[in-house]
């Protein structure tokens, strides 16, 4: 079972998830984290700039991975996943620009840009945290539904739903690329801690069937009840439509203090 963490809001989730990437780049100054966009993540990043902030944890040989990136957007543009990494986590966190890789979203050279960005994770030595979101579909990274469980890096087609959401971010919900390049599921699966984070009444649907739904490439969230080491933190409206929260809450409780997340 995916371990399950409520927590009052996501500043608690954030402080929860900043702690357990500190301690992971103190035994692993070159670790490897899997980065999310989106807005959920943000309020880890915010909480791990605090802590680096200090200048007590040198972060300068960390290296990121995100995601997902939209195909065709111009360079630069600032709602490209390129811009929002680098706003977003690079700067207030202080990584090398060069060790922070995100896929390259150009149609000029799309058509292989899933393999080499599968190629340059495999020779960093993996993930070693990956971060997650999950959208209304059930989506992780940009793998919207039907997206096999096997899948590598590739070109997607977004789903209306999906480009609904994301036009709150653009001029106009047309702007909204149709296409995106992905981590696929398989490669998200092979990061070694999968940290699935949701918060507010919307997600609670995409959680219940991610956490204690079938494993189906209907719900590509519930792909991480695959994986040996997923957490999974979310707020309080996000957890209400679990059936075994009282077990999760009573498992967190009466979790050995030894153990991190
Ligand atoms: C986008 C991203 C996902 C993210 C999802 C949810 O589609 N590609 O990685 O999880 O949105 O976004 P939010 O966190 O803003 O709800």
């Amino acid at each position: 079972m995916a371990e399950l963490v409520v927590v009052s809001d996501e500043q608690a989730a954030g402080a929860l998830v900043a702690d357990a990437i500190v301690s992971l780049i103190r035994r692993k100054p070159d670790a490897v984290l899997g980065l999310a966009t989106g807005s959920t993540p943000l309020a880890t990043y915010r909480a791990l700039a605090d802590r680096i902030g200090g200048g007590t944890l040198d972060v300068r040989g960390v290296r990121g991975f995100a995601l997902d990136e939209y195909v065709g957007l111009p360079a630069g543009h600032p709602e490209s996943y390129r811009a929002v990494i680098t706003r977003e986590v690079v700067e207030p966190l202080g990584l090398t620009p060069e060790l922070v890789r995100v896929p390259n979203g150009d149609p000029a050279t799309v058509e292989h840009a899933g393999a080499d960005y599968e190629q340059a994770i495999l020779a960093a030595g993996g993930v070693d945290l990956q971060i997650l979101g999950i959208g209304r579909t059930g989506h992780i990274g940009f793998n919207e539904p039907g997206s096999s469980l096997a899948s590598l890096t590739r070109v997607k087609t977004l789903t209306e739903p999906t480009r609904a959401d994301n036009a709150r971010f653009f001029d106009s919900p047309e702007d909204v690329p149709m296409h995106c390049i992905t981590q696929g599921i398989g490669t998200i699966l092979r990061a070694r801690h999968l940290v699935l984070l949701a918060f507010g009444e919307a997600k609670a649907d995409a959680i219940a069937a991610a956490v204690e739904g079938p494993v189906t490439a209907s719900q590509p969230g519930s792909a991480v009840q695959l994986h040996p080491h997923t957490t999974v933190i979310v707020d309080e409206a996000a957890a209400s439509k679990l059936e075994n929260l009282s077990y999760y809450r009573h498992a967190w409780l009466n979790k050995p203090s030894w153990q991190g997340i």
